[in-house]
């Protein structure tokens, strides 16, 4: 095309839709048609990896076609109209109670938990009702209530420490012994102390998807609380909360545990609704301070909410329940369960590729590998994962553990709903052919390599 004075009508405006840069700043005096403003949007993120060889995320990357019905038919639900929807209210008070059950709360308290926009939210409003609970005790105590302090490992996810920052309390973030994945109960004792709000155990870590000893937390709590030094904890089950009652229902980390007072989980990780919906599930009323439940008067109806937004689609939530309905107790089973026999099978498909080895995990752990590199081989992790997104576009992200065990550099791989064997395999020989092709890259022989396998 040489030049564009010919063009009229649709093909001109298809012409400068496709030859101007894209609006990065100022609102465009004029508009374009939908169908090209869809196709602005969809070119564009073409240029985003592939969520589903997204390897890193936690978060889901595949709904069956009629979940996303529920998605799409109630985008336009604000959640907040309560006394307009008062029926999604009350399919958001059913999935609380739900997940009360399901973490082995007892009876049926009035204020069980929220539905929130993830995780993150739900472990702020977790966490300032444990800022408040310490408050108000200390202010019946006629005591100092102006050094409060969360005590945690630094196997956590940087949402407390957000927390902390936001909401003035002292971080005493511990470290991991050197070489360890986890911090051990002990560790945590030692920070605790009367201005201690809580303390935060993770059931299914954002670093290796493993536990600690959570048990041992309660324990070390309960003997603390025999001495006079009453302190909760919160389980922040962000990933974990949707897969350890289906792969080890034994496995006690939840409100069977007497010192866990609250629990946080992501309904869009292993929740298996997209993003954005997460759950905070307390113990019982007494968890929830009164003063911060607040009650709106709008549009003609007093409601009471705990929340840190207002407007938000009802879309995740409705999805919840859905996938509560649609999967059943069996349904979450069967699906924690493939996930984890496609982790061993990619486990195993990587150990048994020389150059590669896979850190053992502490059971229970998420459905996920983690891999790292050789030691004397030519090449690194990043090399291996930026091998990896080259042949396949395969998204695996490389790093250090917390300190103090940050000397250890690790790939992880979660293996999710959609990841299936078929994918596994091809990710394993993928990883055979990126560590042969490295090792000779190494010895100055390595040419990219034609690809010639069916498909190519
Ligand atoms: C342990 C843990 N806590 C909290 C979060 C934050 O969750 P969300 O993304 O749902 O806000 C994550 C996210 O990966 C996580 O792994």
């Amino acid at each position: 095309m040489t030049g564009s004075s010919d063009l009229r009508g649709s093909a001109r405006a298809a012409y400068d839709f496709m030859t101007e840069p894209a609006t990065v700043r100022e609102l465009p005096p004029q508009g374009i048609a939908p169908r090209e403003a869809l196709e602005a949007v969809q070119s564009e993120v073409l240029l985003d990896g592939d969520p589903w060889k997204n390897l890193a995320t936690f978060v889901t990357t595949w709904m069956p076609p009629e979940g996303r019905m529920v998605i799409e038919e109630n985008l336009y639900r604000n959640f907040i109209d309560h006394a307009e929807y008062p029926r999604t209210a009350e399919i958001a008070r059913r999935c609380v109670r739900i997940l009360h059950g399901l973490f082995h709360g007892v009876g049926e308290p009035e204020c069980p938990g929220a539905a929130c926009a993830g995780s993150s939210e739900a472990v702020m409003l977790g966490a300032l009702a444990m800022k408040w609970r310490w408050r108000e005790r200390r202010q019946k105590e006629g005591k100092p209530i102006d050094a409060p302090n969360l005590v945690y490992g630094a196997d956590v996810h940087v949402v407390w420490d957000k927390f902390c920052r936001y909401f003035d309390v002292e971080p005493r973030q511990v470290n991991l012994p050197k070489g360890e994945t986890t911090v051990p109960p002990d560790a945590l004792r030692d920070q605790i102390d009367e201005n201690t709000v809580g303390v935060v155990a993770v059931a299914g870590t954002t670093f290796t998807g493993e536990c600690g000893d959570i048990e041992g937390i309660d324990a070390m709590l309960r003997e603390l609380a025999g001495k006079g030094l009453e302190v909760p904890m919160h389980v922040d089950a962000a990933s974990g909360g949707f897969v350890f009652p289906f792969s080890h229902p034994d496995f006690k980390w939840d409100f069977r545990l007497e010192t866990v007072k609250s629990v946080n989980t992501s309904g869009h990780k292993f929740g298996l609704v997209y993003p954005g919906v997460g759950w905070l599930v307390f113990r019982d009323d007494k968890q929830l301070p009164e003063e911060l439940v607040f009650y709106e008067d709008y549009l003609g109806e007093k409601d009471p909410t705990f929340t840190l937004n207002f407007s938000g689609s009802s879309s995740f939530i409705l999805a919840q329940y859905f996938n509560f309905l649609h999967l059943g107790r069996v349904g979450y089973e069967a699906a924690v369960q493939a996930m984890d026999t496609n982790a061993a099978a990619l486990a195993k498909g990587l150990a048994a590729i020389d150059g590669v080895e896979n850190v053992e995990l502490k059971a229970p752990a998420l459905p996920l590998v983690i891999a790292r590199v050789s030691e004397g081989e030519p090449f690194s992790e990043d090399d291996l994962v930026g091998e990896l997104a080259r042949r396949r576009g395969w998204l695996v992200p490389a790093y250090e553990l917390p300190p103090d065990s940050d000397d250890i550099r690790i790939m992880r791989m979660l293996v999710k709903i959609d990841q299936t064997r078929e994918l596994v395999d091809a990710l394993v020989a993928d990883f055979g052919a990126s560590v042969e092709f490295l090792r000779k890259r190494g010895k100055g022989e390595g040419k990219t390599p034609a690809h010639t396998g069916v498909g190519y």
